[in-house]
């Protein structure tokens, strides 16, 4: 699998520094609530770990699990909701943790739809920021880096379901998906 990387984009030790950085100032300024972690499926898992890991206040972790790939290397920019929330979220702080923001769609769409289910504030906290992917206008809260259009796996980011297991996020060699 890992000779399937062209190169490293952000290593496991990168990885650790900012989880670490994000973990301390989300906990900083999340003091005075006790917000939901909200994970989008499956691409937060990794993150959501390593991230929550250094989160020292009282908060929640909830899931939603949304997709607008459906395989191959575009984004559909079609967000599809498999399976939603079943508590409310009225009042609530949320923060969305995501592997990456790339045509934004996805984060544009669910962060509406939060505010429309009553949230007091919706924010993103994600991994990978592409800006160059960008399709509609969406500004991510906490990011940890930002990547050249590119496309990247590994930490949760797949590639029609495989490379999710790799420690790090590395751009795959074009050779993988022109075969
Ligand atoms: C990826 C990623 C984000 C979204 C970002 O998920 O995890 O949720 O795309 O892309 P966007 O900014 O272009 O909307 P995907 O749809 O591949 O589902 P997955 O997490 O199950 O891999």
């Amino acid at each position: 699998m890992h000779n399937d990387i062209e190169k490293i984009l952000v290593s496991e030790a990168e990885i650790d520094t900012i989880c670490k950085e994000m973990g301390k100032q989300l906990s900083n300024d999340y003091k005075d609530s006790t917000p939901i972690f909200l994970g989008l499926l499956k691409g937060c898992v990794p993150f959501m770990a390593a991230l929550t890991k250094h989160v020292t206040i009282y908060m929640e972790q909830l899931y939603m699990a949304v997709s607008s790939y459906h395989g191959g290397i575009k984004s559909s920019g079609d967000v599809k909701i498999k399976y939603d929330l079943e508590v409310s979220v009225k009042g609530r702080d949320i923060i969305i943790v995501e592997d990456i923001v790339d045509t934004g769609a996805t984060l544009k769409t669910i962060s509406a739809l939060l505010y429309h289910r009553g949230a007091k504030s919706v924010k993103v906290a994600t991994l990978l920021d592409k800006p160059a992917g960008r399709l509609v206008e969406f500004t991510a809260d906490y990011v940890g880096k930002v990547i050249p259009k590119e496309f990247v796996v590994g930490f949760g980011l797949d590639y029609n379901e495989l490379y999710r297991n790799l420690p790090y996020v590395g751009v795959l060699k074009p050779s993988v998906y022109q075969k």
